[in-house]
């Protein structure tokens, strides 16, 4: 089937949902979503979203700004930190304005509460920026938003896969699209395309990703020829449950959580003094496998304790319900009594598809690609840099998801209805029957293990020359043994398996591009710490990264910084 749609959505986020908002109304959008839209990924944020509202205490957009500079490790650009601080209180309002439930002050404003690296007066000591509702701050975000674009009537495409980003001509044409509940293949036309498919924390073992994050949208971007920026830089956020990865928020630490080691100690005042267990999670989480390294994990072994016990049961059931339930299914532990076993896990990727400010997807020479656009974790508009601040990420979604959807209502009327591509659905049938028609004998789970297992042994929190470079060749080789997968479930309804083997290729791709970009890059700064290179080198490294996929493998380069206000000093805490 082929259907039209002057703006096409590929993602129901909260990045996407905000974004089709702002068309609504203007012209015609569809919101195409891989699960049901609800179940995306943004509804599993937990502990809030930033803004310098100061509504517990003194607060400025400066400071807002100053802190995702600095929490960035000096690669993000500073335009766009001032575009989200200065932003920030708006979109707060907004929200609330929909519908969002946040949490409120005894005299009836926003609550708010500390957040890892969100500060007063450039980093004297830790402010109350987050706004929340307990922690579930992204479910009833996602919620009114959804509500939202229910009651405006927009159309949405459920459990639908893109498999092909169609670009001819420096225009994107349109999208090619797998119904997981029939097994059709559809040409989705489109006069603009934003790409808000979220990240791909499933190329690593342990994550806080759902099952979906794949990186389809960011690795078909690369396949069609689009750059991707800053992939090394891979956020592992302190404290997943221990050997499942389940997010625990960093708002246990921001109501008063301490992170202990097997001796007991609150470990964070020896790396983070001034702001202790509100360090940044690039911090906190080398802290921990130091820590472990030296000895000092629960037990000796990989894990340390994360301290709610002196919070007590009122403030867990009020502000920590959902991480407390969390704990009791998973661990059978009580956050009132017991100390909770955490370790890092992959949580958020900084890198992605390089955009503009205003969302407009940026091909090798930095032009814009006429009608393609892209928001949210699968895009990198270099606001984090090297390491995002918690509550900047939902932040993120809602502000440039709305500008993202500004600006493609603004160029709709110079951007014509792109050429119809002969055969569209072509490219994806072949590739699905090859699949399908696979009989190498190669499983998809077992290729998808032993990638996670890469990730995760050579290339998380710390790095180096010797295992990245053993990585890479490793991917390479099950890159090659991808090509003798065997997909034996042959049937067009509900066929997961097949869905899984896509995946998996992008998986092997995204995997392959972190790696490399990783292991170009010879400094350590932010979540990127090369034990061969522990310094960070602003002489030589001040710059973004660039790898873009070729005939045969890929090319790096690099772009620069912006830097406006606040130039680049040694990061402490
Ligand atoms: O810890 C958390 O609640 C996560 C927040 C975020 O990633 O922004």
């Amino acid at each position: 089937m082929i259907l039209k749609h002057d703006v096409l959505i590929v993602g129901a986020g909260l990045a996407g949902l905000r974004a089709a908002l702002e068309v609504a109304g203007s012209a015609d959008v569809g919101l195409l979503s891989k699960v049901y839209p609800t179940r995306s990924h943004s509804g599993a944020a937990q502990g809030g979203i930033a803004a310098a509202l100061g509504n517990e205490e003194p607060d400025s957009w400066e400071w807002h700004m100053f802190d995702t500079v600095k929490g960035g490790d000096y690669l993000t650009d500073q335009n766009v930190a001032e575009i989200l601080a200065l932003d920030a209180p708006r979109a707060i309002y907004e929200l609330e304005h929909m519908g969002v439930p946040f949490n409120r002050t005894e005299d009836g404003r926003i609550a708010q509460r500390a957040f890892g690296g969100h500060t007063r007066d450039f980093g004297a000591a830790p402010v109350k920026r987050a706004c929340y509702a307990a922690d579930r701050s992204g479910r009833v975000m996602m919620d009114t938003l959804y509500f939202q674009a229910v009651k405006k009537g927009i159309r949405t495409y459920p459990e639908l896969h893109m498999l092909d980003l169609v670009i001819r001509d420096g225009q994107v044409a349109g999208v090619t699209v797998y119904e997981l509940a029939t097994g059709e293949i559809h040409f989705i036309q489109a006069r603009a395309v934003l790409l808000a498919t979220g990240g791909f924390g499933k190329v690593y073992k342990t994550t806080s990703n759902a099952f979906a994050s794949t990186g389809d949208g960011v690795y078909l971007a690369y396949r069609a020829g689009i750059p991707l920026e800053d992939m090394e830089f891979v956020q592992f956020h302190p404290t997943g449950i221990y050997g499942l990865g389940v997010l625990i928020s960093e708002a246990a630490r921001g109501e008063g959580g301490i992170l202990r080691n097997d001796l007991g100690e609150r470990f964070m005042e020896r790396y983070a003094p001034t702001i202790k267990d509100l360090g940044p999670r690039d911090m906190i989480s080398r802290a921990i496998h130091v820590e472990i390294h030296e000895g000092r994990g629960i037990g000796g072994r990989d894990y340390v304790h994360l301290d709610l016990t002196h919070l007590g049961e009122k403030r867990l059931a009020e502000k920590l319900s959902d991480i407390s339930s969390f704990v009791k299914i998973y661990l059978g532990l009580d956050t009132a009594k017991d100390l909770v076993p955490v370790q890092p896990t992959c949580h958020y990727m900084m890198g992605g598809i390089p955009v503009s400010v205003d969302g407009e997807v940026l091909d090798a020479d930095h032009r814009v690609v006429r009608g393609l656009y892209a928001a949210g974790e699968c895009s990198c508009i270099s606001l984090h840099g090297a390491n995002r601040l918690g509550c900047n990420s939902l932040l993120d979604l809602v502000v440039f998801g709305r500008r993202a959807g500004l600006k493609m209502v603004a160029d709709l009327g110079t951007i014509p209805w792109p050429v119809m591509p002969k055969s569209p659905e072509e490219p994806v049938r072949e590739r699905i029957a090859r699949l399908k028609g696979g009989r190498g004998g190669e499983k998809v789970a077992h290729l998808r293990r032993e990638l996670q297992e890469i990730m995760t042994a050579h290339c998380s929190v710390f790095r180096h020359e010797e295992t990245l470079a053993g990585a890479l060749s490793d991917i390479a080789a099950l890159q090659d043994a991808f090509g003798r997968v065997n997909v034996e479930s042959q049937g067009e309804r509900f066929n997961t398996e097949l869905l899984e083997a896509i995946e998996l290729e992008h998986l092997l791709g995204l995997g392959e591009a972190i790696v490399a970009s990783a292991l170009a890059r010879k400094e350590s700064r932010g979540a990127h710490s090369r034990e061969d290179f522990p310094a960070r080198d602003d002489e030589s490294w001040l710059k973004h990264t660039l790898i873009q996929k070729q005939d045969k493998g890929y090319r790096i380069f690099h772009k620069p910084v912006t830097i406006t206000r606040f130039q680049p000093k040694p990061r402490a805490y």
